[in-house]
């Protein structure tokens, strides 16, 4: 197969570790004999310094002209300090998955039986723990307008906002999910405060009617968050607005032991894009330390979901999970005899090409 993939490495640890996962590409490229071409843009901050624009057309161009997108991270704390910055690397983030129409991110929650000690949970509560978090990506309070200050300064306001369409088309797509796993959705919402949230509950209920088999329950996000590290076991589909999936995938992902192995896909209109969950994590920026596992991941992700190569896919995932067993893991993982991020990108490589 043919596959042109735009590398938007962003900020911080994001060229490093998007490193590793064009190794693992290349590596999958050379075995399976796939003709893969990558072409590199910019996002954020560096994309700020160079033009003036955290997502600047030329990139929107090469996103749209490719089978899919392997994105870093952004943010440089260099904006984080500074309230008044009228440019913000996120803004180049939540630009692309406007523009590119990524209305659904899918973060998957699975646990490595060599990590279940390396939670911050009883062994006993992670175990077997396996679900998939389904994000509304381009809606809610990252969106809504008006947003924004008073002229005097001194109040500020955000506003969230959701169509009819932008919730169907999201429940509609977890309830596939549901379909193809457990059968059971989990709708989190704050329907005791939030009008938004009570749009949601009633066209939930009425996607729900679409998918009799699918056993839908509504829950609470403050709820949802105390049952996540109660009992995480008990989820298999959860769906939910773009800032309370923010937060709790952010929960989610330290039950797997750490946040730098947690993929996602953003999938939508136009081309989708796969990339860690994890930030720009500054202070590790070129130090060839931060873990390129939930990068790696992400690249599973693409080769299911933007190219249907599952053989592909699970080569990956097995290779991870080999590494993990042989305690082949950034400091993150391993205190005693941590590797670095290239050498972790090197075994993987390694082990695909070997297998
Ligand atoms: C994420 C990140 C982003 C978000 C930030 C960087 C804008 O936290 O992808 O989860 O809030 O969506
Ligand atoms: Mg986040």
């Amino acid at each position: 197969m043919k596959m042109k993939i735009a590398v938007l490495s962003g900020d911080g640890i994001g060229p490093e570790i998007v490193e590793q996962g064009i190794k693992v590409c290349k590596a999958i490229g050379a075995k399976f004999n796939h003709k893969m071409e990558f072409e590199e843009a910019l996002v954020g901050a560096c994309a700020i310094d160079a033009t003036g624009n955290p997502f600047p057309d030329e990139t929107f161009e090469l996103c749209k002209n490719s089978d899919a997108v392997l994105f870093g991270a952004i943010g440089d704390p260099k904006y984080d300090n500074d309230p008044k910055a009228k440019v913000r690397p996120e803004q180049g983030l939540l630009a692309m998955r406007k523009k590119l129409g990524l209305f659904a991110n899918v973060r998957p929650v699975t646990t490595f039986s060599s990590l279940l000690d390396k939670s911050p949970l009883r062994r006993d509560l992670v175990e077997g723990v396996d679900f998939v978090v389904l994000r509304e990506l381009t809606g809610g309070i990252y969106f809504g307008k008006p947003q924004g200050r008073s002229e005097d300064g001194n109040t500020a306001y955000d506003s969230s906002v959701y169509h009819r369409y932008e919730i169907e088309r999201i429940v509609r797509l977890a309830c596939d999910y549901a379909m193809k796993r457990d059968k059971r959705l989990s709708v989190v919402d704050k329907a005791n405060v939030l009008a938004t949230s009570r749009l949601w509950r009633e066209v939930a209920a009425e996607v729900g009617k679409e998918y009799p088999e699918v056993q839908m329950d509504f829950m609470f996000v403050d709820n949802a968050a105390m049952q996540l590290i109660q009992w995480p076991g008990k989820f298999d589909v959860m769906v939910t607005e773009n800032m309370f999936g923010d937060i709790l995938t952010d929960e989610a992902s330290v039950i797997t032991g750490s946040l730098g192995l947690l993929p996602s896909a953003s999938i939508g209109q136009l081309t989708s894009v796969f990339e860690p969950i994890h930030g720009s994590y500054p202070q590790a920026k070129g130090k060839n330390i931060a873990n390129p596992l939930g990068t790696i991941l992400s690249v599973a992700m693409m080769m299911e979901y933007a190219f249907k190569l599952n053989k592909e896919a699970a080569l990956v995932r097995e290779a991870v999970e080999k590494s993990m067993e042989n305690n082949f893991v950034t400091e993150d993982l391993s205190k005693v005899h941590p590797r670095s991020t290239s050498e972790v990108g090197d075994w993987i490589a390694d082990y695909i090409l070997k297998k």
